[in-house]
């Protein structure tokens, strides 16, 4: 058994959105499972299947991430291995194209698991990964939404998620030949965050999270909310507790970061067989998934 499943954020996504992120995931998962289906690693599917979800403006991960309050652009990712259990991480790092690829560079080099900003950087061109230019990250859309924030002294994240402004962090979750479990998240956090703001998506256990024994995770939503209840890690154990069914375990997960920190979001969970779920607390969620049991892809926006 194989499985890869992807996501492209979960809110009100409009209706003229939605072909954008429909073509997003269903591309993304193209990348990885050629990968995963001729024998690659799932650390390759999902980092490749990311890069393509960074690079694709439509989503508020690398080009066309959300501006902070500054008009920077500060980005955040993180990528582990649910059997080595090593992990790499990345937050309020500026000026790298594909955040997913400094997160497993890290992952790879480092001995430790989460660098910030400057930090990771240096730790960048170290390793010879080029900087960017923030005019490379920042598309027309995200410029304008910035301006229209400034002044706006009453304007919170959580008022945004609420009123279901976007919330387009993508992420993956690969099973691969070897029964390894990758999970990875990428994000440009939140409209107008202060700077310096860490959201979940970076947070071993909060927006990303696997264990080959059991499944990985990866999120999307209100940072703020899904680090409260440890969203990942809190799904993976109910998938271990419940005796596999990621399905229950993405739901009970939804529910807790509702009732217990007021949050909005969603969830693709695979299980340690490659069975894939998804949960989510908004109007849509963007996801697209396969197994080697499946004839076709699912695509859903
Ligand atoms: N879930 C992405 C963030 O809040 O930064």
């Amino acid at each position: 058994m194989i499985s890869f499943i992807v996501h492209g954020g979960a809110w009100d996504i409009p209706d003229e959105m939605l072909d954008a992120h429909y073509q997003g995931v269903k591309n993304a998962l193209e990348i990885g499972w050629h990968i995963l289906s001729n024998g690659g690693s799932g650390v390759d599917a999902v980092e490749k299947a990311i890069r393509y979800l960074e690079d694709d403006p439509t989503f508020d991960a690398g080009r066309g991430s959300f501006v902070n309050a500054l008009g920077e652009i500060e980005l955040d990712a993180s990528i582990m291995n649910g059997t080595s259990f090593r992990c790499g991480a990345i937050a309020s790092v500026q000026n790298i194209r594909n955040p997913i690829s400094l997160a497993r560079l890290i992952m790879d080099k480092s001995e430790h698991v989460l660098i910030t900003g400057m930090g990771a950087v240096r730790f960048a061109l170290e390793n010879g990964m080029q900087q960017c230019k923030s005019d490379d990250l920042l598309v027309g859309r995200e410029l304008q939404r910035w301006k229209d924030l400034q002044g706006k002294s009453t304007f919170s994240t959580k008022d945004a998620f609420k009123k279901k402004l976007p919330s387009d962090t993508v992420g993956a979750i690969a099973l691969d030949k070897n029964g390894i479990i990758v999970s990875g998240t990428s994000t440009g956090g939140t409209p107008n965050k202060y700077p310096g703001r860490v959201g979940d998506s970076p947070l071993i256990g909060c927006g990303t999270y696997a264990d080959s024994s059991v499944g990985g995770v990866s999120c999307t939503g209100w940072g703020e909310a899904i680090i409260k209840v440890a969203l990942a890690k809190t799904i993976v154990d109910q998938m271990e507790i419940n005796g596999d069914d990621p399905e229950v375990a993405a739901k009970i997960g939804i529910d807790r970061l509702q009732k217990k920190a007021d949050g909005f979001g969603g969830v693709i969970v695979l299980n340690k067989n490659g069975v894939p779920a998804v949960a989510f607390n908004t109007p849509r969620m963007a996801r697209a998934y396969r197994t080697s049991e499946m004839t076709t892809d699912i695509v859903v926006v």
